[in-house]
């Protein structure tokens, strides 16, 4: 199993929950019960309501956003960062076990 902690914005302390190496972090959120992921289109890539910063050193360990990825998240309602991140597009591999995250202030 894969730990990851969720913080929510401006928050010092974490949730943490697990998942199944192969799940999305979106998918791996919505089933540990946190909040801060909407998640509106399910994981298709049309909503940008998944968005999250990924705190180093994993966030080195994922793959580069895609263009549509990218493109997605200027539709954020939260001003991407540097580290921002579409959670839907994060598969989660042993590798990003203990993975921590920052959560917008919103996804609305
Ligand atoms: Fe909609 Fe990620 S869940 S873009």
């Amino acid at each position: 199993m894969i730990e990851i902690t969720f913080f929510e914005h401006q928050q010092s302390e974490g949730t943490t929950i697990t998942a199944k190496p192969g799940t999305s972090l979106m998918k791996a959120a919505l089933a540990g019960g946190i909040e801060g992921i909407a998640a509106d289109c399910g994981g298709t890539l049309t909503c940008a309501t998944c968005h999250v910063m990924v705190r180093e050193p994993w966030l080195s360990q994922l793959p580069t956003a895609k263009e549509d990825e990218r493109g997605m998240l200027e539709f954020a309602a939260c001003r991407p960062q540097a580290n921002s991140r579409l959670a839907c597009q994060i598969e989660l591999t042993p590798a990003l076990n203990g993975m921590q995250v920052d959560l917008p202030q919103s996804q609305y």
